[in-house]
Order: structure tokens, then C-alpha cells, then sequence
């Protein structure tokens, strides 16, 4: 379809030669007064520029330009006319006329030229605006004003429409997929696809031809060729999700990819190229890996060009009380809508409370509430027990609150912070206590542990082992489908 355009001039040759010189490109309307071509510019919302004569009978070119604007700001006008007087294209630029030209048009090729980039300059800053508006809407998924998460919103800003690759880390539940998402929302590719893999939940070889594809026969079961995440990713984002648990020798395949920008399915030798933007996220520390050698070093600085880290939430309780407020809003208006606030002690409670699973134990949590609640407001009997047993007992006052956290090192999943609840004396130690405690609550089922903190059962598992704890537990019989 043709762009439209409206030629407004009063003397009728004039306006008939223009139209036909532009009739093979665009399709033209003519008007010969700004009246007519104000009402036609009401009528026409698909309008892409409009022409018009500086004098005329009735309104000039410029009141026109200027009527225009108050409507449709962003509608390029071009006035011609036959005064090159330097302070009237001063004075209608700022008015909001986009250019001039001179009469009589004797440079025809000339002037389309000038046409076709005031469309194009209106329609990229059309462009501009709609993902400015889109950065409003894509960022309310979020709640929270901390310092902490207000550096994460200007993070995202910032790197979102760049092509750059992107390392998420923090503590497990904290929002790295909801800015994994932001990042893939707000840039050019947002209309592309967004692709996430689960590096964890794939063994070394299923995790090969899930991300590279594999050609027929490559093996037993590959009856027919398949393209990988990255070729699905293609002018879109591909999220490589728990990133920290893929093996060396994938690592080094990643690493090729990320060099090249080519790869080969597996069992096959062409070169295949796909335009996608990496994101990838952890929630272990990366850093220490390299340390242990279990991560390449070279990968590391290759995922890590941009390096955006989730707070724990215990690192940004001033937000506990939005967060509870979105999400009882959230989860009455599922349940009917009957609980309509929380009791202060209750919501101190909360904001006490050390969050091992962050924003999804939250989450999870005041959805239990909802469910469970006796009355229209939430209070303190409604707490769920790993809340209230974590809860000093009266006769231990609380220290003081956990300072802010410092930008080099407090959202650091493993940092050491002051505790206020008396006994274990680093977070790494309440965490462990209090995951160990679920456990026990549970009976030794680790899979209902993990819900009851709102975190993932195989996290739980990464933790036992590395604190050294003995596996065997009630839960063994569910495990066996995820032993190699
Ligand atoms: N700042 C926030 N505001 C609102 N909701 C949030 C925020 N952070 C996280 N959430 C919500 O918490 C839940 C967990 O977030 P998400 O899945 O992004 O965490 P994650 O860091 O990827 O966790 P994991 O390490 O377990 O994969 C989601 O429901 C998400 O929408
Ligand atoms: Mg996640």
C-alpha cells in the first residue's frame, strides 16, 4: 500500500501537477484551502505528510501547520513557498513544520526526496516513542522503589536496546527471568522470539542438540532434523537459564558460538549463522566456579560483558510492603476478592523475616495467606510456621536492620550480612538452618521443602551437597527420574 499524502494549494495547476508527479509513489490528496485539508486530516488517520502553500486565501500554511500539530504532533508538514525569507522558516520550524521548500518547484526528483525523509524521520521517532511508552508498561511488572531495584530499572533502560550479551545473577526467586523477559521486551527485537532453555534440566548431549539442533541420524533417535534454540532464537533472544550448570565441554561450544556467531548441528558440518541476543542467568557465583574450574574463565568474560545482579530480598525489605500489597491484590482478586489488607503486626512480621527463597517464597507465601485467610484482613494468625518459628521471640529484641547493601557486594547470593535473628551468625548459616529446618517440618521431604521456601527442589539438592549433608530422605523415589 501506497503511503498517503495531501497536497493543499490553492492554485489548482499547481496542486494537479504535484499530484501526478508523486500519483506513481504515494497516494495524493488534494485540498485547496486549510479548511478543506484540515477536515481531510480528521478523516485520513493513516495520513503520512502533509504539503502545503505558505499563502493562501483563508488560513496560511503555517496557522494550518500549526492546527495540525495541536492534533497530530506527529504528522510531518512541508511548507512550500515562494518568500525564502529566513525568519519565517525560523519561526513555522518552530511552530512544528518539519521543512520547506522553494517555489516554483523546479527540482522535482528533489523534492520527493525531502518528502520520503520526513516520513521516514516520523515514523522512526513514532518508533522511538512506542518503545518509550512500551518501558513504562514492560517495567510494571516489577514492584519496588529501593535503590537496589531502581539500579536494576536503569540497567535494563540502558542495555535493553543494545545487542549486548547479558549476565543475570542473584539468589534463587529474585527476578532474573522477569528481567531476562524486560531486556527482551524492550528492545528491537521485542517482536522476535524469546527462547529459554533450562541448562539444568538437560544432560550434556540433550543440552548439545537442544541449543545447536542435529541433523537426521545424527543419532538413534534424531529421525529427522531439528533446528536448536539458537536457530529458533533467530532475530529474537535466547536465555540460557542456570547457566552455571552446563559442563566444560558444551562451555567450550558456547564459547565458539559466542566468538563466531556460527555453530553446526550436531551431526552435521555446514556453518550455520543466527542473529540472536544472549542473556543468560545463575544464581550460583560464577566467579567461584572459574575459581574451582568448573567454568571457563574465557566464557565467563564473554557472558559477562554486561553483568545486572538481583537483589536478595532480605537486601531490599524496604519493598516487602509494596510487594505484599501487589500481591494480595493480586490473589484476593483471584479468590474472590474477600481479603482486602494485612495487619501491621503481620506485615512486620514479614519485613522481618529473612526470605531464603526471596520474591517467589514472598509471593508464594501471601498466596497461601489469601487462600487460607479467616478474615477480611490478614493478621499474624494467618502467617504460615516457617515465618513465625523464624521469628525471635519477644524477649530477644531485634538488632538493627540490615544496612543497604553496597553496590560492589550486597546483592551477592553468598555475601555474609549482619543477621538480626539471633542465632546462626551469616546468612549462608540462616539459610542453611532454615532450609534445614523445612526440611525437617516436612518430614525429610525435600520436594514439599522446597515448595513450603519457594524454591526449587534441585537447588535444595545443590545446597545439601554442598554443605555436605547426607542425600538420603524421603523424597529418593521422585529423584530417580532426574539421576542420569
Ligand atoms: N521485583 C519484583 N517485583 C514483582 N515480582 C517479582 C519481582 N522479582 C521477582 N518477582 C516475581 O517472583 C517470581 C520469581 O521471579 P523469577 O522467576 O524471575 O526469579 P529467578 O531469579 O529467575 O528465580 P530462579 O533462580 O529460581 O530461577 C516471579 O513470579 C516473578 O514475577
Ligand atoms: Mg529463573
Amino acid at each position: 500500500m501506497k503511503p498517503k499524502i495531501l497536497i493543499v494549494d490553492d492554485e489548482k495547476p499547481l496542486r494537479d501537477t504535484l499530484a501526478k508527479w508523486f500519483a506513481p509513489s504515494y497516494d495524493c490528496l488534494t485540498a485547496p484551502d486549510a479548511e478543506q485539508a484540515l477536515s481531510m486530516v480528521a478523516a485520513t488517520p493513516d495520513l503520512a505528510l502533509v504539503i502545503t502553500d505558505f499563502k493562501m486565501p483563508g488560513a496560511s500554511g503555517i496557522e494550518l501547520a500549526r492546527r495540525i500539530k495541536a492534533e497530530r504532533p506527529d504528522l510531518p508538514v512541508i511548507i512550500l513557498t515562494a518568500h525564502a525569507d529566513v525568519n519565517l522558516v525560523i519561526e513555522a520550524m518552530r511552530d512544528g513544520v518539519d521543512d520547506f521548500f522553494q517555489k516554483p518547484v523546479t527540482d522535482l526528483p528533489q523534492f520527493e526526496l525531502r518528502v520520503a525523509k520526513a516520513i521516514r524521520t516520523a515514523a522512526l521517532e513514532r518508533e522511538v516513542t512506542d518503545l518509550k511508552s512500551q518501558l513504562g508498561t514492560e517495567l510494571e511488572n516489577f514492584t519496588g522503589k529501593s535503590p537496589a531495584m531502581e539500579r536494576i530499572y536503569r540497567l535494563i533502560r540502558k542495555v535493553a536496546p543494545t545487542d549486548a550479551t547479558v549476565l543475570i545473577e542473584g539468589p534463587s526467586g529474585s527476578g532474573k527471568e522477569l528481567v531476562a523477559r524486560a531486556l527482551h521486551n524492550l528492545s528491537r527485537r521485542a517482536k522476535g522470539p524469546f527462547v529459554a532453555v533450562e541448562c539444568a534440566a538437560l544432560s550434556a548431549t540433550l543440552l548439545e542438540s537442544e541449543l545447536f539442533g542435529h541433523e537426521k541420524g545424527a543419532f538413534t533417535d534424531a529421525l529427522a532434523r531439528r533446528l536448536g534454540k539458537f536457530e529458533q532464537a533467530s532475530g529474537g533472544t535466547i536465555f540460557l537459564d542456570e547457566i552455571g550448570e552446563i559442563d566444560l565441554p558444551t562451555q567450550v561450544k558456547l564459547l565458539r558460538v559466542l566468538e563466531s556467531r556460527t555453530f553446526q548441528r550436531v551431526g552435521g558440518n555446514e556453518d550455520i549463522t543466527a542473529d540472536f541476543r544472549l542473556v543468560a542467568a545463575t544464581n550460583r557465583d560464577l566467579l567461584r566456579l572459574v575459581a574451582e574450574g568448573s567454568f571457563r574463565e574465557d566464557l565467563y568474560y564473554r557472558l559477562n560483558v554486561i553483568d545486572i545482579r538481583t537483589p536478595a530480598l532480605r537486601d531490599h525489605r524496604e519493598d516487602i510492603a509494596l510487594l505484599v500489597s501487589r500481591f494480595l491484590k493480586e490473589f484476593s482478586a483471584a479468590n474472590g476478592g474477600t481479603v482486602t489488607g494485612i495487619e501491621p503486626a503481620a506485615l512486620k512480621a514479614l519485613e522481618d523475616y529473612d526470605w531464603p527463597g526471596n520474591v517467589r517464597q514472598l509471593r508464594n507465601v501471601i498466596e497461601k495467606m489469601v487462600v487460607l485467610a479467616s478474615g477480611p484482613r490478614l493478621t499474624t494468625d494467618d502467617l504460615p510456621m516457617e515465618i513465625t518459628e523464624a521469628a525471635p521471640d519477644a524477649s530477644t529484641p531485634r538488632a538493627a536492620p540490615a544496612p543497604p547493601p553496597s553496590p560492589a557486594t550486597g546483592s551477592r547470593p553468598t555475601e555474609a550480612a549482619p543477621k538480626a535473628a539471633a542465632a546462626p551468625t551469616t546468612l549462608a548459616d540462616a539459610e542453611k538452618a532454615q532450609i534445614l529446618a523445612a526440611i525437617a517440618r516436612c518430614n525429610g521431604n525435600k520436594s514439599r521443602a522446597a515448595t513450603l521456601l519457594g524454591i526449587s527442589r534441585r537447588s535444595i539438592h545443590r545446597k545439601l551437597k554442598a554443605w555436605g549433608e547426607k542425600d538420603l530422605d524421603a523424597d529418593r523415589t521422585h529423584d530417580l527420574s532426574q539421576q542420569p
